[in-house]
């Protein structure tokens, strides 16, 4: 970052002596107050739950510009990765910052699927999990659990072993995803195959069995490989944030990855997509496309805390170019199959195009975002609904590794440690219980 001729003068009224504070810099986007120093020289915090003017770290790794609704991987246009790359040379940029050539491209993919078979022991935890444990509730466990296993790969601080673990981690999260889908619906777990690509052998361990050959759809290989590229990395969104705060105290990173799938859960971030499945099949249920002014008018009645889920974004304030992508990948997928007609899809596209022509929704900018569609193509993959926010965990895990990489690889690092404005009991002393 960049020292900026620009400064910034912090003065008060009570005539409290006033402050410079710099402005820095970066390649792209908005500048930066350094505040660093505020509480030193005023005695003062700075307040902002829930971040919205806060930059907690400069990064090099993903930039969004939320009014144009563009998204660049390491300086690249989401819409050409998803056209021209797969996902392990978007795993490659985003981990090392350059597009794989054909060499490193090759070695690369070899080193991650040599890695994509986990512990023989780790198909001993999901026998603790009910079966209808939620995906999310095992991969929580599942993820935490292989810092059990890798102490060759454990100490964050070792590029080494930051290295290994952010393989392992990208290669082992399709199969623990599968192994737990494949406990809910008691089937026995399909072993990784080197001979298929990443998106290719997912689909292998996912809907495999050990009774006949299952043959991969390129056009679903196709359609979940873009599927990860599109999910892979997001700038300092909630669960990165919560991977680089949990990872600053120098945990291992499986941990750290751990507390980023714990977080992506919530329905308002990573649980999206399932949760605007499922308004739509309520929405379908109810009466479909003709329900669709009666749902809207829940969702501005301000005592109904209904929201149109995978609608809206902290940053984006125009389309969210994710969810375009994902509606042409929506396309392709529902025609390839046959089910162009699809009547999710439908009450999807027409639900969108009311919202966007309605006010409430204009006036606040609330755009499709990348969870609005995913569910849909995702079901007509066949991937189980409960299931989304799993897929999205092991896409995202590349975006996490590497967000904590930067971090640690930064020599100005520090523990996360924000304060607070009390607002609770001043001192008092403890009465004897008779006196209570
Ligand atoms: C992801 O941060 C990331 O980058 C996340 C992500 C990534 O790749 O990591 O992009 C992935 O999490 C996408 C978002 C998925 N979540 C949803 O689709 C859930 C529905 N969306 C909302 O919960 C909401 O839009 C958020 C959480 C996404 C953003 O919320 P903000 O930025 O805190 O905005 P807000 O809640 O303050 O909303 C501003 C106004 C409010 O109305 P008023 O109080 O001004 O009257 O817009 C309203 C909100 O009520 N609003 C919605 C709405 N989203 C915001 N109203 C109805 N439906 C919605 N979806």
């Amino acid at each position: 970052m960049k020292l900026a001729e620009n400064k910034a003068t912090l003065s008060f009224s009570n005539g409290s002596p006033s402050v410079e504070l710099p402005v820095y810099q970066g390649s792209v986007g908005p500048d930066v107050v350094d505040i660093r120093k505020l509480y030193a020289q005023t005695g003062m915090f700075t307040y902002d739950p829930g971040f919205l003017s806060t930059a907690a770290c400069q990064s090099a790794i993903t930039y969004i510009d939320g009014d144009k609704g563009e998204l660049l991987y390491r300086g690249y246009p989401i819409e050409q990765l998803a056209t021209n790359c797969d996902f392990l040379e978007t795993c490659h940029l985003l981990l090392y910052g350059e597009l794989p050539n054909t060499e490193d491209k090759g070695k690369f993919t070899k080193l991650v699927t040599n890695h994509t078979m986990v512990n023989e022991q780790m198909q001993f935890f999901l026998r603790g999990f009910r079966r209808d444990a939620h995906p999310m509730a095992i991969m929580t466990g599942l993820v935490g659990a292989l810092s059990a296993f890798y102490h060759d790969s454990t100490d964050i601080n070792n590029p080494e072993h930051r290295n290994i673990s952010a393989i392992r981690l990208i290669a082992k999260m399709p199969t623990l995803v599968a192994m737990a889908y494949k406990y809910t619906i008691g089937q026995p777990y399909m072993y990784p195959r080197n001979d298929l690509s990443y998106a290719g052998n997912f689909l292998h361990m996912m809907f495999a069995t050990p009774c006949e050959e299952y043959k991969v759809s390129p056009v679903l290989e196709r359609a979940l490989d873009r599927i990860f590229i599109l999910h892979a990395d997001h700038e300092q969104n909630a669960s990165t944030s919560t991977v680089r705060l949990c990872g600053s105290s120098g945990t291992n990173p499986f941990a750290a990855i751990a507390a980023g799938v714990a977080c992506l859960w919530g329905p308002a971030h990573g649980g999206a997509n399932e949760a605007a499945l499922n308004m739509l099949y309520d929405i379908q249920k109810e009466g479909g496309v003709e329900k669709i002014g009666e749902f809207i008018k829940k969702v501005k009645d301000k005592n109904s805390s209904v929201k149109l889920m995978g609608f809206g974004h902290r940053v984006y304030k125009n389309y969210d170019p994710r969810a375009k992508l994902m509606q042409e990948t929506c396309n392709e997928v529902l025609t390839e199959l046959g089910l162009e007609k699809d009547p999710l899809f439908k009450l999807a596209k027409e639900l969108e195009k009311i919202a966007l022509e309605d006010e409430y929704f204009v006036s606040r900018k609330l755009y499709p975002n990348v969870d609005f569609y995913s569910g849909i193509v995702q079901r007509a993959i066949g991937i189980p609904v409960p299931l989304f926010t799993a897929i999205f965990a092991l896409a995202r895990t590349v975006g996490w590794i590497a967000q904590l990489n930067e971090m640690i690889g930064d020599p100005e690092y520090k523990i996360g440690r924000p304060r607070q404005l009390f607002t609770g009991s001043v001192k008092r002393d403890v009465q004897p219980l008779a006196k209570r």
